[in-house]
């Protein structure tokens, strides 16, 4: 499907999102990250009570909930990220396509190839808007020329950044305005093909029409990618979430009170603190 937008973009440029496969639409829900009684310690602090849920393949899933609820705990936990925190320990299962990612036979550094990570900063590399995504792939072998550039030209491409850039591609990414650096983000993480995207906050740090941007870009991720996304704007995740799980602090730990098809959360959700919550009551 090459649909194309054009809209004002940052800088007074005016941005082409790249021709982007359609995926399938999100109706037949295959859970593909399995979360089941997931608790999350850092020391003797609890930050996560028995979370079970269930991420569908292809679609987009927000987190909501009020800050230190877990949200960001859950989604490092997905790809193993919380290994590197000193003192952080998990119990409970988290299957995705159907294999424990803590299973001893589990490669990490293939489940994290697997799953792309964006967070609230755009966090570029102090180099060249072109070795931003060529690092990530020379990491993991994929070295030679001919393969690198048709893959950065396609993620640049998939983000809608190729036409403000091929012809600076050498120059800073830290040149580039906050948007685009959190484009150029979404593009390092979509080279290394990902079926999993985790996003924290990816628009929080971002000025109302940059955000806009982004916040396309994402909606347009989805079939292609299993996404998961952090957000505290709620009217952004009724506009491009299919699921949303809402997480509160009880006692002293996340948990996950309600999760269920958007519109339902939104709409007529089954808890009282869901209704708070939505409603602006609370939270
Ligand atoms: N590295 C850490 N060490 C100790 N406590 C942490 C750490 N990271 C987060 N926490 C605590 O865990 C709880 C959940 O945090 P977090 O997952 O960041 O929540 P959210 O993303 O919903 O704001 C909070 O109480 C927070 O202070
Ligand atoms: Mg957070």
């Amino acid at each position: 499907m090459s649909e194309q937008k054009q809209m004002a973009g940052e800088d007074n440029i005016a941005y082409t999102l790249g021709p982007m496969q359609a995926g399938p639409i999100c109706c037949d829900p295959q859970p593909l990250i399995q979360v089941e009684d997931l608790s999350l310690h850092y020391g003797a602090k609890a930050a996560l009570d028995r979370v079970t849920l269930d991420i569908h393949r292809g679609c987009i899933t927000a987190l909501i909930g009020p800050s230190g609820c877990g949200k960001t705990s859950f989604l490092l936990s997905i790809n193993r990220l919380t290994d590197l925190i000193p003192g952080c320990r998990i119990t409970g299962r988290i299957r995705i396509d159907g294999r424990d990612i803590h299973d001893p036979l589990c490669d990490v550094q293939t489940l994290r190839r697997r799953i792309g990570m964006v967070f609230q900063k755009p966090i570029p590399f102090p180099l060249s808007i072109h070795r931003n995504i060529e690092l990530p792939l020379h990491e993991h072998g994929i070295t030679r020329r001919a393969d690198t550039g048709p893959i950065i030209e396609q993620v640049l491409q998939d983000v809608g950044l190729w036409n403000e850039v091929h012809d600076r591609l050498h120059s800073p990414a830290l040149r580039l305005s906050g948007g685009q650096q959190q484009r150029l983000c979404i593009a390092r993480a979509l080279a290394l093909n990902p079926h999993i995207l985790l996003m924290d906050e990816p628009c929080s740090a971002l000025d109302p029409l940059a955000s806009g941007i982004v916040e396309d870009l994402i909606s347009r991720l989805s079939g292609r990618y299993t996404i998961v996304i952090v957000t505290h704007n709620l009217a952004q995740a009724g506009r491009i979430a299919n699921y949303a799980a809402f997480f509160w602090t009880k006692g002293q730990a996340g948990q996950l009170v309600e999760f269920g098809r958007c519109r339902q959360i939104f709409e007529s959700p089954s808890h009282e603190l869901t209704a708070a919550y939505v409603n602006g009551v609370r939270g």
